[in-house]
């Protein structure tokens, strides 16, 4: 995530080829990069400026970009499932995340969200990252601290049922199978004007949290699914891309009312 005009050893770079062959890789000076496109050698590469051109032992050129929070999301190494960009970006925006929130989210999983949340409430923010499993606590931990981002997150290896340590959150994130059990614990945890949100890849949980959040101070509930469809821009001949992401999951926001409002 380095912001140098020129690459460093030990930066990450996107190395890429064309849409579909292209890798997120370090920089390291006495490292070599092997693809069947040829090897790389990673140590010319220092010095060079971002998009410029290298090439492999078989002459073939690759670029070397800076990679964008995005592609390095994307290409996560990932043992369970990720939220995408498209669907963390409406949340960020939704739930007003910027440099200095603070932010609690369950379960860690691969670190894919706690990575996007740290991203955004840097310098001043923080992101309390909770999670059961504890080879999934370390996957994300390897994940985030990958990206340099290590400080802005705390992981705790707790159930968020036994409640969530901090309190006064402007927002609390749940991407879990059971989030209706969690509500009145988000409720705690939150600050006046705090944002709930679960992401849900079914519709049942999408009731089952909607109906916890109604009878424990939670209004203006909203559920939206995001679509992304790629357009192929060709002279002559744009049109959509034949594939797309189907399904990935429900977003649920709701905003938090006052105690005395909420149980009315
Ligand atoms: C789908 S993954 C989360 C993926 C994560 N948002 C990401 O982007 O990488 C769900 C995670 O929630 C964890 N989990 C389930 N119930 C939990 C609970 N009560 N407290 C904490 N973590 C929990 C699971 O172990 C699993 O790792």
């Amino acid at each position: 995530l380095s912001k140098d005009e020129k690459i460093k050893h030990g930066d990450i770079i996107l190395l890429f080829y064309d849409e579909r062959r292209n890798w997120i890789i370090r920089v390291e000076e006495e490292k070599e990069f092997h693809t069947h496109l040829g090897i790389v050698n990673l140590g010319s590469i220092v010095g060079k400026e971002w998009g410029s051109i290298v090439e492999s032992s078989l002459r073939k050129k690759f670029y070397v970009f800076r990679p964008s929070i995005g592609d390095l999301i994307v290409k996560i190494p990932r043992r369970t499932n990720i939220i995408y960009p498209k669907d963390a970006g409406f949340i960020l925006l939704s739930a007003g995340i910027g440099p200095g929130s603070r932010v609690a989210e369950a379960g860690s999983g691969s670190g894919a969200l706690a990575s996007i949340l740290a991203y955004y409430v840097r310098p001043t923010g923080h992101v309390y990252s909770y999670e059961v499993r504890e080879d999934f606590i370390k996957l994300a931990k390897r994940n985030v601290k990958r990206l340099g981002l290590l400080d802005y997150v705390t992981f705790k290896n707790k159930d968020i049922k036994e409640g969530i340590d901090e309190g006064d959150l402007d927002a609390v994130i749940l991407d879990l199978t059971t989030p209706w059990d969690y509500v009145k614990v988000a409720y705690d945890a939150l600050s006046a004007h705090g944002m709930f949100v679960s992401f849900s890849p079914t519709i049942d949980q999408v009731i089952k949290t909607y109906d916890a959040l109604l009878k424990n101070g939670f209004r203006f509930m909203r559920c939206v699914e995001s679509f992304l469809r790629d357009i192929i821009v060709r002279p002559g001949k744009t049109r959509p891309s034949s594939r797309m992401i189907g399904h990935t999951g429900y977003i649920l926001l709701a905003r938090k009312v006052s105690k005395d409002e909420g149980t009315k």
